[in-house]
């Protein structure tokens, strides 16, 4: 386990782009098929412009390289919101990442994938068997969710049965209607979906290594109690990283202080 503090969003973004450029090229150097497990949110922005730069000055060929992201809106009636929809999580990332890598490096759309709200037990099934998540990245809400893991009281699951959580439909909690009412949708409540598909627990967990990003003042009360508190409760659903046992925390220092 490695938790580590850097000055600010710059230097976070371009610590994350090394690690994941790295991985990725060590594997597709090789020949080897790499999945990368992708996140949304403001906290990637940055490291993925510079992603997409490292791949295109390298001109690695990326035809084995499949992507997963953690999970998308949907809507009352739990289908995914359209690409259209201004929350889109596929048109965020067609934005921020997929449109910025050069079409001449053979990255395929074909080989990027969400779950589907119909049917989000075979996301967990496709993960499987195209070999497991090699590396997954990750925010962290304000309430501590990872992707769209909710807190759950520990009266109501097992810490073990939260670990075990499958790629799954929910509904979001009101902290994070309002936290992405505030940070994404501009204030405008009237454009976030009530529900989302989100990854589970299960598959993020059995990724062979995670990365959590944190930059936000927010981010630090969550950080702070998983810290303090030591062990895994589904009360903070991103305290199962710390058992990992490839897991890797960059936060920005100018904004949290988590000793
Ligand atoms: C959403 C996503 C999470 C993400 C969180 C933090 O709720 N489902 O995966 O970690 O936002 O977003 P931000 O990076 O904007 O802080």
């Amino acid at each position: 386990m490695i938790t580590e503090s850097v000055c600010n969003y710059e230097a976070m973004s371009a610590a994350a782009a090394s690690i994941i450029y790295s991985d990725v090229a060590r594997c597709l150097q090789k020949g080897e098929r790499y999945n990368l497990g992708l996140a949304t949110g403001n906290t990637p922005i940055r490291l993925y412009e510079e992603l997409a730069v490292k791949l295109n000055t390298a001109r690695l060929d990326l035809s084995l390289l499949s992507t997963w992201n953690l999970d998308e809106y949907a809507t009352e009636s739990r289908a995914a919101v359209p690409v259209t929809h201004p929350l889109s999580y596929r048109r965020f990332m067609e934005e921020k990442l997929f449109s910025k890598i050069d079409p001449a490096l053979g990255f395929s759309r074909e080989c990027t994938h969400f779950p589907d709200p119909d049917d989000p037990a075979s996301y967990d099934r496709a993960i499987a068997a195209a070999g497991g998540i090699d590396l997954q990245l990750l925010g962290i809400g304000f309430n501590g969710h990872i992707a769209f893991n909710e807190p759950m009281s520990e009266s109501e699951i097992s810490v073990a049965d939260f670990a075990a959580l499958p790629t799954r439909v929910l509904p979001l909690s009101d902290e994070t209607i309002a936290q992405n009412t505030h940070v994404t949708a501009g204030g405008d409540e009237s454009l976030m979906p009530r529900y989302a598909v989100t990854m589970g627990m299960a598959p993020i967990l059995a990724a062979k290594k995670c990365l959590l990003l944190a930059c936000f003042a927010e981010q630090e009360k969550p950080l702070r109690a998983i810290l303090k508190r030591g062990v895994p409760t589904p009360e903070l659903p991103a305290s199962y990283l710390w058992q990992h046992p490839d897991y890797h925390l960059i936060y920005t220092a100018d904004k949290i202080n988590v000793y």
